[in-house]
């Protein structure tokens, strides 16, 4: 009852070739600190659904067709915000940063101080930190309809000295569904002082439906010829490797699991790598990843203006129950998180992850969906 209380003004419904176009906002729930989360549905007019929360500005559910126009929920999540906040989140869907993905020793060294974030990860940090990282956050959000799509955006304002980053940070994370089956995210940012900047999203994905056994099954296809092999922690040692004659040639597809026996006694445990992508110029709106599932018919094409994307498959999920309460086991969902390489800030010959005072930090990431045979 609750929560039909909430269905708000925004909520708009037209009629187009008999399907109805969507967006509504309602309570999803609160925080164990007593902050309110809202969700947001957004549903075009091919009756495909996504759902925002604003904890995280996370990605909740993404409903779309398979090729008999069978809809499923293709994107791992949890049915409250308790859940999200719980052990069990592996930053499923969220907005990560200020900095995604890995700083050694959480240390880096700007105009003359040294900074030193916390270490969430063995002696590492990831994903931003500890307990102010962007994904355990809530956001404001603004519903918007820009040229009939409909869209949330997102705003946060990340303090000076917030997990120990330099500069106040004004951030925006804006997702509009489109009526070709896109989810498009564009990333701004803007700082007082000098900082790394590194955001992206980390949505986990079974094309076959969350909860389903393994993505292994999944054909992929990653448009980079080079990737950053890391040490025994995951720190990039430096070096920018041809992916030539080994598991990470993904420029033909290839069944995710055909060659992951080589992979699993390594440090990564499985798929847990940045591919550097091709482009033709550097900020190149250009095609990274195709991810297809043969059972379905469903495929993702990831496109991005960003260096980089993690290809991780999921190989650090323990089983956990998840929306409906379907067990995530292991490899059963796999992210494509562009981004900057990690650890740029330690590495000059990285594409730079510093933002000036002076500039606007931008980000665009599509992930499109459709079917094939
Ligand atoms: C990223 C990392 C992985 C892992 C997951 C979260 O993809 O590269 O090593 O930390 O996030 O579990």
């Amino acid at each position: 009852m609750r929560l039909l209380s909430w269905i708000l003004p925004v909520w708009l419904i037209w009629t187009s070739l008999g399907l109805a176009e969507e967006l509504s906002r309602e309570l999803f729930g609160t925080t164990s600190d007593d902050r309110t989360v809202d969700m947001y549905t957004l549903k075009n007019k091919h009756g495909m659904t996504i759902r925002l929360m604003t904890r995280g500005a996370t990605l909740v559910a993404v409903e779309v067709p398979d090729r008999d126009g069978r809809f499923a929920d293709v994107v791992l999540g949890f049915d409250d915000p308790a859940d999200y906040e719980s052990k069990k989140n592996q930053y499923f869907g969220c907005t990560t940063g200020r900095v995604a993905n890995r700083i050694a020793h959480g240390r880096f060294s700007l105009d003359g101080t040294d900074y030193r974030l916390s270490t969430n990860n063995d002696t590492n940090h990831l994903h931003g930190g500890s307990t102010r990282s962007l994904d355990k956050v809530i956001w404001e959000a603004t519903a918007f309809n820009r040229d009939g799509d409909h869209g949330v955006m997102f705003r946060y304002h990340s303090p000076d000295g917030e997990e120990h980053y330099p500069g106040n940070l004004a951030i925006s994370v804006s997702y509009t569904l489109n009526d070709d089956n896109e989810i498009r995210i564009d990333y701004a940012a803007e700082t007082d002082r000098r900082t790394p900047v590194n955001l992206t999203n980390h949505t986990y994905f079974n094309l076959a439906g969350a909860g389903e056994k393994t993505v292994n099954d999944h054909v992929l296809t990653v448009k980079s010829d080079f990737y950053t092999p890391v040490d025994d922690t995951l720190i990039p040692t430096g070096e920018i490797l041809a992916v030539t004659n080994t598991p990470l040639d993904f420029r033909q597809p290839t069944k995710i699991g055909e060659r992951l026996d080589l992979l699993i006694n390594t440090p990564t445990k499985g798929y847990d790598h940045n591919f550097v992508l091709a482009k033709s110029s550097p900020g190149e709106l250009a095609v990274a990843a195709i991810l297809r599932d043969p059972s379905s018919g469903r495929t993702l094409t990831t496109s991005t203006t960003a260096p980089g994307v993690q290809f991780y498959g999921g190989n650090f999920l323990s089983g956990q129950l998840g929306k409906q309460g379907k067990a995530y086991a292991s490899r059963s969902a796999c992210c494509l998180e562009t981004q900057h390489f990690p650890d740029s800030v330690n590495h000059p010959h990285f594409p730079s992850t510093l933002l000036e005072p002076s500039q606007t930090y931008r980000h665009t990431c599509i992930y499109a969906f459709s079917v094939g045979p």
